[in-house]
């Protein structure tokens, strides 16, 4: 979840890794720091608690400290509060090795007893000062060199890491090694980058290696060697980065999150037309064939967050379209469960960043058990993509906010691309609903510029809901899906206490929290589950709800029931979480605004988990 950057070259470092950790920040942002290194043997490294603001003002923004190689990181506190102390980078008491660190080392106390042993002694609570000194003692202990001391520590810790380690011996040189963390190394005009996202580094460079699990790399000026554990030489490919830089940036608006709600209808195109030419799909480039989604009896769909909530939607578009059995696991309760997988099931993990620890881990696990697994992914060449057999990119391009928009928004199409083309490989659908629900799909994106164009009504709206403590989303099918969506980016942002039911289940208990003014947001698209959410509204404005109602144009009765009315585009209703969901979207955006919260970095939270 940390981000990290590195740089090796001829320009000054700190300025380079400062800029790439800005980049970076929805990875982690308690505390960051910057070790850099003048070319002789004097490091100077510098951290502090807080934003990466902080660490900017105090260095001049990086202008402050001289040196052209360096290594930074801002942090996501796991072992040990935020602080100053316990930031990165960490170092060996006479700074013989200085390092950044992603992850989580799961034996780290008792590598931290071993090393007590030794003499060591330990500055922070982190694990990072642990990986440290270990590789230290081993550097000290067989004097072999970099490398090697680095794979025999590889060889001692468990659990996941990226690191980015200097030697004091070695000052123009960083050296790194990847278990379950990600990073890519990138070159340009004879000089070296390593970053734990590509968005640090894409204003340097687009041509990048990824790094794999158990590799370690070299970085020099404009050159890197990589090795194996085995401490052999290995070679890799050079990969190019397809994503726009300024895809990256805010682009005249105040916050990504904006930004990202706005890039919706254009990276939902690009998504269907990645895979749908002339009217029909081709899952060549997914290398999911008509065959295989034949012979496919159980579909298990595996995530979390936002993208174990478009499983949810999916699931019921699947479910309609074919005979497929569905089931939508939290891939933190799927890695754990006792679970056997049917033979002829398909394991679809969906995920943003490709990076999820928990995700990686279900998938790793219905690898195991010998079941076809399909990725939907938006980060090209990270590890879920490159450890699923299939799969299926969303075109999404780099999303910084760490509350997800328009990944969420793709995933969704990729889920429904995906429902449609199992009905057709297995002859379940008709031509003229096939060729009508990809026209349908087609018209997502114009439907939710449609929306857009309206928003300053939600806005509005939204200014009102700035003082309230709790919100229920409620819904049922596709709309119960979506409820969960809503509430989670009301919580999320926003810090309102939110909860979704299925509509169906406020009888059960939650009725009772509802009392005069309680906002309960209802999304109501699904005709044939019209009146009986329609019935549940009555419940509770009976009972002194506040009452928003998400539904579609036409449905005007609405209006008699709900306090409020966000009315979206007609659409099949297969389809229609696509669209109920940007009201949503915006609604917390301008909530958390409304409370003056940092909506892209919200609290406690960071965009890719790659810890469990
Ligand atoms: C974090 C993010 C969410 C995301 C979830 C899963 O919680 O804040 O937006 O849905 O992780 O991430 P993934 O990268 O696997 O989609």
């Amino acid at each position: 979840m940390c981000g990290i950057v590195g740089f090796t070259g001829n320009h000054q470092a700190a300025p380079v890794l400062l800029d790439g950790l800005a980049k970076l920040e929805y990875r982690g942002y308690d505390s960051a720091g910057i070790a850099i290194r003048d070319g002789k043997s004097n490091t100077e490294i510098i951290k502090e608690k807080g934003k990466l603001k902080v660490l900017g003002e105090m260095t001049d923004w990086g202008n402050a400290v001289r040196g052209c190689c360096g290594i930074g990181h801002t942090r996501w506190a796991t072992h040990g509060e935020p602080s100053a102390l316990n930031a990165h980078p960490h170092s060996s008491d006479d700074e013989n090795v200085i390092a950044v660190h992603n992850g989580i080392i799961e034996n780290y106390q008792e590598l931290k007893e071993k090393l007590s042993k030794q003499g060591y002694t330990f500055k922070s609570q982190t694990d990072t000062e642990v990986a440290v000194k270990l590789i230290d003692y081993y550097y000290k202990k067989y004097n072999e060199g970099p490398v090697d001391c680095i794979v025999r520590a590889m060889l001692r810790i468990r659990g996941s890491y990226a690191l980015c380690v200097m030697f004091k011996d070695y000052p123009d040189e960083i050296y790194t090694a990847r278990k379950d963390s990600p990073m890519i190394i990138g070159i340009a005009n004879g000089e070296t980058y390593v970053a734990s996202d590509v968005p640090a580094i894409l204003k340097y460079t687009r041509n990048v290696y990824y790094i794999g699990n158990h590799e370690i790399a070299r970085l020099e000026k404009g050159k890197v060697t990589f090795y194996n554990i085995d401490r052999e030489e290995i070679s890799k490919p050079l990969t190019e980065i397809k994503w726009d830089a300024e895809a990256a940036e805010k682009g005249g608006y105040e916050h990504f999150m904006l930004k990202e709600i706005h890039e919706q209808p254009k990276v939902i195109l690009d998504t269907i037309n990645s895979v749908v030419q002339n009217g029909q799909i081709s899952f060549e480039s997914v290398d999911l064939s008509d065959d295989v989604m034949r012979s496919i009896r159980q579909v298990y769909i595996v995530a979390c967050g936002s993208a174990y909530h478009v499983g949810m939607a999916v699931q019921y578009v699947i479910e309609e379209l074919t005979s497929l059995s569905v089931r939508v696991e939290l891939a933190s309760e799927f890695r754990y469960r006792k679970m056997s997988l049917q033979d002829n099931s398909l394991v679809i993990i969906i995920s943003q960043s490709g990076e999820t620890a928990d995700s990686l881990a279900a998938l790793r696990s219905a690898k195991k058990q010998g079941v076809r697994t399909l990725g939907i992914v938006n980060v090209v060449g990270s590890s879920i993509a490159r450890e699923a057999e299939s799969v299926f990119y969303t075109l999404a391009g780099p999303e910084i906010s760490v509350a997800t928009t328009k990944a969420y928004s793709t995933q969704l199409i990729a889920g429904y691309l995906l429902a449609l083309q199992f009905a057709k490989a297995r002859a379940e659908i008709t031509d003229e609903r096939y060729a009508q629900l990809i026209s349908e799909i087609n018209s997502i994106p114009a439907k939710i510029e449609k929306i857009l164009s309206d928003k300053e009504r939600i806005q509005w709206f939204s200014s009102k809901l700035v003082g309230i403590k709790d919100a229920f989303f409620i819904g049922r099918g596709i709309d119960y899906a979506i409820s969960l969506e809503g509430s989670l980016k009301m919580k999320e942002i926003s810090y309102i206490h939110s909860e979704a039911y299925a509509a169906g289940e406020l009888k059960h208990g939650p009725i009772s929290l509802i009392e005069d003014g309680t906002v309960v947001i209802s999304v109501v698209t699904q005709p044939e589950l019209y009146e009986k959410t329609v019935s549940n509204m009555v419940e509770v404005k009976s009972r002194g709800a506040n009452l928003v109602g998400v539904t579609t144009y036409g449905n005007y009765a609405m209006e008699d029931t709900a306090d409020f009315v966000i009315f979206v585009p007609k659409i099949d209703p297969l389809f229609a979480g696509s669209l109920s969901v940007i009201p949503l979207q915006l609604m917390s955006y301008y909530v958390s605004v409304g409370k003056g919260f940092d909506v892209d970095k919200p609290r406690n939270l960071a965009k890719s988990v790659t810890v469990e």
